[in-house]
């Protein structure tokens, strides 16, 4: 294994998401001896020292690591620096003397300032491993971009300075252990691959339901709202693992070229159609799990005249001879009745004259509250006649006291090895935004269906179904 050494610069070292995700992932690499930091940079606007940034991320990670031991945090410290700057190539320059060789920025940072950070950066050089350096390697977390336009603009931006195999596109999704099961499970085990087609499959759903509101994130949530935050980046990626070809070998390229492939084919949602195909929400007032929480218009810092989706819910097709007429269907959205999230995937009915009519499997890949693969049959129902019943074959995914490590510690590792597999290509991210862009486009000139909090989000969604089909309960048995 390639864990090479290197210096770790964070940009936008003050902020939320170093002290809430990265830090902690970091700590804990270090304190299970995965990963020997070298010299850690936090490097931020703020005009800090050491002292005051160390006791920063000793506040967070008292706060979001468990098993914190102050000895660990003592020789973590060791490796830690802070400076101060902006973004330009002169303020870089400062990090020269901590960047000996090998390097991966991190940038945590507003996404509107990536393309200034990799420019910054790369003016000062920092893009060219020289001397002994084997790799320089730039880190950057969706939203990638705000539409089809912005991303292409920001894939160009990147581009000026950086190659594609420097540029790490985090979805953390994709770092996460289940996620990464649908593509063992799927490829590893024979029965499914011959039942993995329209032959045999009725429809898709993946649904990413939370019971969360804004957490304090209105100024980013209420720019974005949920195709973005959620449908273009997150569920668009499992709906890869869910539809691509089986790639021929564990290799980041060929898992690319599969995933960018099956989202080409993804059929159009045509605008003038749009009710059909895509459904709005925003949640009003309404009791989560037990708590009556604010509607959204209510929530801090939004306007009442909000339009911003809570909720979104799409529908497509995809167009080659794998899945020809079986729909997919996205959805997630905030104060939800409950936290819920899996991947199912509903297999064609029977003929109806045997047992009757509805009487259909479901291969379901669960990913919240509890991490397991259900597979839902029916049997006889003991007794006397031939009455059916269903029932659940369930598989935990995880046994208790087995190791569990964060998406960050995953995605961490990967890109200090080099590995790119799990990171999202740049067509994939356009091709992701070519097929919400309309619905994002359609979306501005309407408001969204209300939904009361606590619930399973608007009634319109069942317009999606077409009187066919029907959404999994969200606490299914
Ligand atoms: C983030 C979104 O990317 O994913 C959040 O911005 C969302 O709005 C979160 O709550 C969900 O991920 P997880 O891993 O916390 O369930």
């Amino acid at each position: 294994m390639d864990r090479a050494q290197c210096s770790f610069v964070i940009l936008g070292a003050t902020g939320d998401l170093t002290r809430r995700l990265l830090f902690p992932a970091i700590y804990r690499l270090f304190a299970r001896q995965e990963w020997t930091a070298d010299r850690i940079v936090g490097y931020a606007a703020e005009n800090w020292d050491r002292t005051r940034f160390l006791a920063h991320l000793e506040a967070g990670l008292k706060a979001f690591v468990p098993d914190f031991d102050p000895d660990k945090w003592a020789k973590l410290q060791e490796h830690i620096q802070y400076l101060s700057g902006d973004l330009t190539a002169a303020k870089f320059a400062a990090l020269k003397p901590y960047i000996p060789e090998n390097a991966i920025f991190y940038l945590a940072l507003p996404p509107q300032l990536f393309a200034e950070a990799a420019q910054g950066l790369g003016k000062a050089g920092f893009n060219q491993p020289h001397g002994s350096a084997r790799f320089r390697r730039i880190v950057i977390e969706k939203p990638f971009g705000w539409d089809f336009d912005s991303a292409q603009h920001l894939g160009e931006a990147l581009a000026n300075w950086w190659t594609e195999d420097q540029i790490f596109r985090i979805d953390h999704f994709l770092g996460k252990d289940t996620v990464q099961n649908v593509l063992v499970f799927r490829f590893i085990n024979r029965l499914l691959a011959s039942i993995w087609d329209s032959q045999h499959i009725a429809q898709v759903q993946i649904t990413y339901a939370e019971t969360l509101g804004l957490e304090g994130r209105w100024r980013y949530y209420d720019q974005a709202g949920a195709l973005r935050d959620m449908l273009q980046n997150h569920l668009m990626q499992l709906f890869t693992l869910a539809a691509m070809e089986p790639p021929s070998e564990w290799d980041a390229d060929i898992l690319h070229n599969h995933k960018a492939e099956v989202l080409r084919a993804v059929r159009p949602i045509p605008p003038d159609q749009l009710a059909d195909f895509a459904v709005a929400g925003q949640y009003t007032p309404g009791q989560v799990l037990g708590q009556m929480v604010p509607g959204y218009t209510q929530e801090e810092g939004i306007n009442p005249g909000s339009r911003t989706e809570t909720y979104a819910a799409l529908k497509f097709y995809v167009d080659n001879w794998r899945w020809h007429g079986v729909p997919f269907f996205l959805r997630s959205g905030k104060r939800l009745a409950c936290d819920y999230a899996e991947i199912a995937v509903q297999l064609k009915s029977v003929p109806e004259k045997l047992f009757g009519a509805g009487l259909s499997d479901w291969l379901v890949f669960r990913m919240k509250p509890h991490e397991a693969i259900d597979l839902v049959m029916w049997a006889k129902r003991p007794g006397i006649g031939l009455n059916t019943e269903q029932i659940i074959l369930t598989a935990p995914y995880k046994k208790v006291g087995e190791e569990d490590y964060s998406a960050y510690e995953q995605l961490l590792i990967d890109v200090l090895e080099g590995d790119q597999s799990v990171f999202p290509r740049l067509d994939e991210v356009q091709e992701a935004w070519r097929i919400v862009d309309p619905v994002l486009k359609g979306w501005q000139a309407q408001k969204p269906e209300p939904y009361a909090a606590g619930t399973s989000g608007p009634k319109e969604q069942d317009r999606l179904m077409a009187g066919t089909l029907s959404w999994r309960p969200l606490e299914p048995s």
